[in-house]
């Protein structure tokens, strides 16, 4: 059980893209976690109540439902913690990763940036007024080592890799802005490893297999990262080993 023992308790969480692996794992093991009081299970698809865990609606391609579900949960007290797990690489069929320039199409970079990038500064905008003032609190958006512009060795994948570069821009802006008036929140950008998910699943061939996380063991990585951080780490990305990523 990953300690949460930087954060004030009882601590109120909410994790966006809970019907995912990572974001359904993540919710698991928050609302197994005695020092929760409550975990928003938000997400397009619904996700069964479950103890603390309490279900909610939100598709981040619709900033009326971001606005809704963050109003739902505004009188019942500030959140602690935050995370945004929702994420496209491909959608099964048309959309997939751009192996060359000559696959780049509009409407699939435009879906890519939606759901990578907007989504996530969507919620932050409507999230960020909820959390705590008085003590630390944590924004975090999933994003990828891929989105790594000084990591990039290998190109392709254009649409996710640039969709998570301006996603891990948005993350300094936030952390920047925050400092000013939140001295105790952090936002950060947090890669997961290579999990295994819908996500992930046609590009697991080649991975060694203790390079490949559930998602149980990755959220126990993720959450062990996310106690750790201090205010000094705000606007970084990092690895689920806690090693930060360059920008
Ligand atoms: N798995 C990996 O190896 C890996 C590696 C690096 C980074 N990541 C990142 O980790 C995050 C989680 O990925 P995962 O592996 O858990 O993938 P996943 O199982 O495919 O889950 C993706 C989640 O995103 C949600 N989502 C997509 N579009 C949405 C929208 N418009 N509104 C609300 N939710 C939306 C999905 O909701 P629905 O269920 O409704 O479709 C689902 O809950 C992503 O940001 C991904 O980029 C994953």
């Amino acid at each position: 059980m990953s300690g949460l023992s930087s954060f004030g308790q009882p601590l109120r969480a909410a994790v966006i893209g809970a019907s995912g692996g990572i974001g359904g794992a993540l919710a698991a093991r928050l609302a197994a976690n005695p020092a929760v009081e409550a975990v928003f299970a938000l997400s397009r698809s619904p996700v069964p109540a479950d103890g603390k865990l309490i279900p909610g609606h939100l598709d981040t391609d619709d900033e009326a439902s971001i606005a809704a579900a963050a109003e739902g949960l505004a009188a019942g007290g500030p959140l602690g913690l935050v995370i945004v797990a929702s994420g496209l690489l491909h959608d099964g069929g048309a959309l997939q990763p751009e192996k060359s320039f000559r696959h780049l199409e509009a409407a699939a970079l435009t879906r890519s940036f939606q759901v990578n990038s907007i989504g996530p500064a969507l919620v932050a905008k409507h999230f960020l007024p909820l959390l705590e003032r008085e003590r630390k609190a944590v924004f975090a958006a999933l994003s990828a080592r891929v989105g790594s512009i000084g990591d990039n060795r290998l190109g392709g994948w254009y649409g996710y890799r640039a969709a998570k570069a301006a996603l891990n821009m948005t993350i300094r802006c936030l952390a920047i802005e925050t400092a000013r008036n939140r001295k105790q929140t952090v936002c950060v950008g947090l890669h997961p490893g290579t999990v295994d998910s819908r996500l992930s699943q046609p590009f697991q061939r080649g991975v060694a297999p203790e390079k490949l996380f559930s998602p149980a063991t990755a959220t126990g990585h993720l959450l062990t990262v996310v106690d750790g951080l201090t205010p000094e780490d705000s606007g970084k990305v990092f690895a689920w080993d806690g090693r930060e990523i360059p920008a």
